[in-house]
Parts: structure tokens; sequence; C-alpha cells
């Protein structure tokens, strides 16, 4: 949560910073603010509450004239979204500006110390304290100040730093949140993530933890808290300018659904050999370490989680292992049984959510291999865990993931495809006739793109609804609680999933005259008792929108509004039947006028627990 960028080069810093939080704006929207330094003037602060065209009008007519910046997109933790509380925070003096993502813990004593020593706070918030410390104790060496101060920091930090009397350096610090460095020439940079800096540059070098950074316009250097500099890679940044613009669409959410069935492709590619069979070697397994695997946890949160339920049926029919999926809140907490012949999946879009981040190292610290499956390069993640299998959906920017769901599904079965493959509990011909079906998936997710007309015209007739469920048997109840979250998020609306056999334990009783209950019903061994369950909610009066295979007629008699999707093997169905979900949801809210891209009290990077 909270965006920030920093910036030091030849270039006017508020046009590249204002970029950047433009693409950084996901991860937070209560306020934003920016920080202007050119050499022999006066550092300048500006900051506004709301999103960042707040920010924009309010400097429309300024002068904010400089080659250094660094700028801040915020989601509230400590104090509430005013202007008083957005960043750049400063010292008394107003010649350091502050920027932070994460949470001091220690702040309060920090405070009672500075109060004492004459300091006086203009805001709520833990990050203040750090403009003043570094106030306190600059002694013309702003990375030593620097890492003096996270010396004495409890919590997770990424603080970006500037100073009045230092025109060509930014100063950067990460501990457990993201930060990576854009590398330039004769301009160079930092971010929460690469959409910060990739309409400069794609050469990013990641930074790891308590380590800081000295951004000068000539060079970046890289030292432990003791000063010591370190080495890191660097890699080079595939996604293009394009891929992180709107591209002609009103809202991000629209144009990334539209490219799930290119995101597919790309998740895909490059990932068979030549006689049909996968290779994966990102896993970094040797065939003995697979055969060795024991169970399989999956870790995950929010969506992430209902693509690892899927991933749960997939590697559990294919490959006969016991398979758990946690969500990675609860995962460490209850002293989970790990051990050395476990292999945890860890599956984050962003690679940064703090509750996955920590699943992932109490596993790792329980001897269990590690395999994060996530969309993005050199995340924290995908350095912390044994491998990584990137799922190559491009950025996401919209809040509520589409894309990544879809991607992090087909991840999911290439690697339950790969462990049948190699553990030998699926034939050579089978995993062949499996992969082939699999990349059948993209032109057959662009039909149900082609065919969302009525779900369009469905959700206006929804628009006012309070209360919508969805059931599903098998691996439609992953996408039931996934249509289920995406309704909620985006339109506000009471939405729950359920498995259908289930519902009469006590979710029926929700069932009055007209509730809308979404059933998904793609052609399955289950299909039969689904028919039953979607006949006992509406005898209690329910609307019934059923998600059909093309000519199944099963259940036509019990739909109110039926929606076709084309066939496919069962077990792959939901990468078909999240598609009218999607859309529905984003219609809903769309009718009721709200902003699909970035829900209410939400913020796309989740890096706090
Ligand atoms: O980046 P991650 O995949 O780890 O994010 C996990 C969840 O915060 C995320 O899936 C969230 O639930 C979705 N954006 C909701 O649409």
């Amino acid at each position: 949560m909270c965006g920030i960028v920093g910036y030091v080069g030849e270039q006017q810093a508020l046009d590249v910073v204002l970029g950047g939080l433009r693409r950084l704006e996901y991860r937070g929207y209560d306020s934003a603010g920016v920080a202007i330094l050119d050499a022999g003037s006066a550092l300048r602060v500006e900051r506004k509450a709301g999103k960042l065209s707040n920010l924009e009008k309010e400097i429309a007519d300024l002068s904010l004239r400089g080659t250094l910046g660094i700028g801040h997109t915020r989601w509230a933790t400590h104090g509430p979204p005013t202007d008083r509380n957005a960043h750049p925070h400063v010292d008394c003096a107003g010649k350091v500006a502050v920027v932070h993502n994460g949470t001091i813990e220690n702040f309060e004593v920090l405070v009672r110390g500075l109060e004492q020593r004459g300091h006086h706070r203009t805001s709520d918030t833990d990050t203040e304290v750090v403009a003043h410390l570094v106030e306190e104790r600059y002694d013309g060496d702003l990375a030593a100040t620097v890492r003096s101060i996270c010396k004495d920091l409890e919590g997770s930090f990424v603080l970006v730093v500037a100073h009045q009397d230092e025109p060509d350096l930014v100063v950067a610090a990460r501990r457990n949140l993201p930060l990576v460095i854009g590398l330039g020439e004769g301009e160079n940079f930092v971010g929460s993530d690469v959409t910060a800096f990739i309409a400069h540059t794609r050469e990013a070098r990641a930074v790891d933890q308590d380590q800081v950074v000295e951004l000068r316009r000539g060079g970046v250097v890289v030292t432990d808290l003791d000063g010591q500099a370190v080495e890191g890679e660097t890699y080079h940044v595939d996604w293009d300018t394009a891929a992180a613009e709107k591209g002609g669409h009103e809202f991000f959410m629209l144009k990334e659904i539209e490219e799930q069935p290119a995101a597919v492709r790309e998740t895909l590619g490059g990932r068979m050999q030549e006689d049909g069979l996968l290779h994966l070697d990102e896993l970094s397994m040797s065939d003995e370490d697979v055969r060795d695997i024991e169970q399989v946890i999956i870790v995950a949160c929010g969506s992430s989680y209902h693509s690892g339920l899927v991933g749960k049926y997939a590697i559990e029919r294919w490959c006969r292992l016991p398979v758990q999926v946690e969500m990675a809140s609860e995962f460490r907490y209850r002293d989970p049984v790990v051990g050395r012949n476990t292999l945890v999946i860890a599956v984050s879009q962003s690679g940064e959510t703090a509750d996955t981040l920590e699943a992932v190292r109490h596993a790792r610290s329980q001897r269990a291999k590690v395999l994060a499956v996530t969309n993005t390069v050199g995340s924290t993640i995908s350095r912390e865990s044994d491998a990584a299998l990137y799922t190559r959906g491009g950025p996401e920017v919209a809040v509520a993931s589409t894309k990544a769901v879809m991607t992090q599904i087909t991840a999911m079965y290439l690697v339950g495809l790969y462990l049948a493959q190699v553990r030998g509990t699926r034939d050579a011909d089978e995993v062949r006739a499996h992969l082939a079906d699999l990349h059948e998936i993209p032109d057959l997710v662009q039909e149900v793109l082609d065919r969302m007309g009525p779900v369009r015209k469905l959700a206006r007739e929804l628009r006012d609804e309070e209360r919508v469920l969805f059931l599903g048997r098998h691996v439609g109840y992953p996408m039931a609680l996934e249509g289920a979250l995406k309704l909620k998020e985006l339109a506000y609306i009471g939405a729950e999933g359920f498995p259908a056999g289930e519902i009469k334990h006590g979710p029926i009783a929700l069932v009055e005259e007209g509730t809308p209950v979404v059933v998904l019903a793609p052609r399955h061994a289950l299909q039969a008792k689904l028919v039953n369950n979607v006949q006992e909610v509406r005898a209690r009066g329910a609307r019934t929108i059923v998600i059909a295979t093309d000519g199944d007629e099963s259940i036509t008699p019990y739909a109110d509004t039926i929606i076709r999707i084309p066939d496919t093997k069962s077990l792959l169905t939901p990468l078909l039947t999240i598609v009218p979900m999607q859309v529905l949801s984003a219609e809903i809210a769309l009718a009721r006028g709200l902003d699909i891209d970035q829900p209410r009290n939400l913020a796309k990077s989740v890096t706090v627990e």
C-alpha cells in the first residue's frame, strides 16, 4: 500500500514523478503529494487529500521546477486521509522531505523524544518522525543519516528522503516492503514497482532487505545499514509502456479483461518441449525432488487464494498428492505441519502481499521447498522463494484482479501437469492431451468475451440489488467465491459464494422472492446435483442466472437467465466461467456510477499484515 517515486536527472522532476504516481495510484488513493528540488532553490512540497487528480488540479498553476523529485500516493494507516496527513512530510525547517510506505511501529516512543527535544509535529502520521530525525542527525551525509535512523526504526518501511542541501541526491531505504531502482542514462529512479519508471527505462534492480540506496544523476550506490556497498543484479523489464496505459479504454479493468486471451497465451508460451511435454526449469527441482514431495500447501490471499483452490482440484486429480489451500494470513499462526518434503506454493500477483510473504518465510524456516507463482519479476516473494514460476500477465493496474487470476489458474494447471508428468501419475499422452486443451483456452476466452452483450444488459437489471448469491460445485466453487468477491469489491453489493451442496445447510435462508442467484453450471459430472440445487433455490423465489455450456439443456428449464460458454474439459472451466462474472460485476458497478479501477477502501498491493 502507498506508492512512492523518487527521481534525479535532467528532466523536470514534476512530470516524471506525476507520471510515476499515475501508474502507482492503484496502491492507494487517499492522498497524493510531491517534493521538488532545484539546485540553489528551496525545497517545494505540495500535497492534497483525495486522488492524484486533486493534487494535479491544485498545482496546475504553480511553477514547480527542479530536476530532483519525490512523490507519494497514500493508503492511510496512521491518521485520516487529510491534507495534513498527506506525504511528503517535512522537518521543522522545511528542508527535509520524506515519503514512506509501511508502518513505523515504535513511532510513539520516537515522537515523545522528538517533542522533548523541541520538535513540533504537524501531522498524525508515523512518517513525520523520520523527517525530524533527519533534521537532528544530518551532518552533511544524508545516506549515513538515513542508515543510522533505519537502525532505530521498528516495523516495515520504504523511505525516500530528499534534503534541500543535496540537490543531486535522493536516499531510499527498505525493510520488508518493495523498492525497485530504475537505471537510466544521466538519470535514475526509485519506485514501489517498475511501472513507476518504465516510461523512461526498463533496466531495473531490486533492493534487498535493510539496504539503503543513494540515487544520483550520475549513478546509484546501494549499501547495507553499516554503509558497506552491496552488489545486486540488474534485470530488463519486458513490459512496455503501452501495457501500463489504458489503451483507449475508459478503465484499466475493462482493458485487462480484454487482455485475458493474450495473457493466457503468454503464461503457456515456451513451456512445452518439442515432444509436447512440459519443461519447467523455473521450478528448480530435480526429478528426484519432485518425486519426494509428500504434500502440497498453497498459500495466498483474496483472488489469488481462489486461484490456489482451483490448483488444489487440479493437483489432487492429476498427481494424487494431498493439497491444502490456506489463507496466507492464517497459515503461520496455526503452527502448520510442514517439512522438507512439503512443496509450498505461494500465489501472488504482486509478489509483495505481506501475509503471503510471511507465510513463505515461515514455510522456509520449516525447511519446506517454496515455489512462488507470481506476475512480478524481482518481487520480494519471488526473491525469497526457492523458485518462481512467472505468470507473465503483464501489468495489472486495476485493483480488482482479472487477468492475474486467469493467468494464475493457468499456471496452477501447468504446475499440476508438470508434477504429474515427472511423478508418472499421468502418462505422457494424457499430459499432452491436457496441454492441448489448455492451448485452446485463449480462443475460447475470446469467444466468451465476444458474447458479453446480454451480460451487460443483465447488469443494468441488477443495478439496484442489495444481495447476490453465487453457487458452484467442484472447481465451480472457487469461482463462485471469486464472482462474489468481484461484486463486493466493485459494486459494494453484499455477495457471497457457496458450494452449491452446502446452501441448504444455512445460506438458503437468505433466498427470498427475486434474490439473484448466479449458478456456475458448466457441463460436469456433478451436473445432475447442481440442477437439483438450482431447483431448490428457485422454489424459494430466487431469480436464477445460470452460466452453462453451449448445447447443455439439462438446466435450461430452471434458469431465468442463461449465459452460455463454449465447451471445454470440466477441470478447465474456471477459465471460462470467470469471464461473465468479471464483466457482470464491472458493469453493475459502472451502472451504479462507481470507479471500477479504484474501489473504496482498497489498495491493490496489501503490504501490511
Ligand atoms: O498481489 P496478490 O495476488 O498477493 O494480492 C492478493 C489479494 O490482495 C488480491 O488478489 C485481491 O484480493 C484482488 N485484487 C481482488 O480483486
